[in-house]
């Protein structure tokens, strides 16, 4: 088989319509409902729906989400689901951990040390990049610049940069994570949904 139709053999399937079942809470229906007010074109809508869906599925977005976001938007699966596999942020692959970590490992990162950080990950979670712990405490990702050059090397956990580490910092970062309780996807999640929403949204 080529690889072409392996990658395709791969993509989850949709939820057929009869099988749906809708899990937003009220607070997102009506996030959703003011956001939609924002957009005279709906498809304009799903980046913040797929973020609202992102923190109702607890941090990702199974083809169940991705299902009920086209529904509540009239759009179709295929142009929902082309969008949030498209952008890196939305986990769409798997469930990520209760806390994922992402270090970036771009230049200013990268000679600051970003490698060594990564390994002392490594060994200190027993994961390799991309795994989750077994426990499903802990998720760790390479990223690109995350734009802090300042902090380097610098991790983003959630909607907090941490920097700048080094592999002796990291037994506190990992002890601080253990100890809170809102997964970070999905504290990331709800507080990108604030920013689309306007004050008057709220
Ligand atoms: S290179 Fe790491 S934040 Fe810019």
């Amino acid at each position: 088989m080529s690889e072409l139709l392996q990658i395709g053999a791969q993509r989850p399937k949709a939820p057929r319509p009869e099988e749906l079942t809708l899990r937003f809470s009220d607070k997102a229906v009506a996030e959703l409902e003011a956001l939609k007010t924002h957009y005279p074109d709906l498809k304009s809508c799903i980046l913040p729906g797929l973020w609202i869906a992102q923190r109702e599925y607890e941090g990702w977005l199974p083809p169940e989400a991705i299902a009920e976001v086209a529904h509540r938007l009239n759009r179709s699966y295929a142009e929902v689901e082309g969008v949030a596999t498209f952008y890196t942020m939305y986990n769409t692959a798997h469930k990520p951990g209760k806390h994922m970590i992402e270090i970036c490992t771009c230049l200013s990162c990268q000679l600051c040390g970003a490698y060594r950080v990564v390994d002392a990950l490594e060994e200190k979670l027993g994961v390799k990049l991309g795994e989750t712990t077994a426990d499903g405490m802990f998720t760790i990702h390479e990223v690109e610049c995350l734009d802090a050059c300042d902090r380097a090397p610098v991790l983003q956990i959630g909607d907090e940069y941490v920097g700048p580490v080094t592999p002796d910092t990291l037994d506190a970062v990992l002890d601080k994570l253990r100890k809170t309780d809102k997964p970070s996807s999905v504290q990331l999640a709800d507080s990108v949904v604030k920013v689309h929403l306007r004050d008057g949204d709220k």
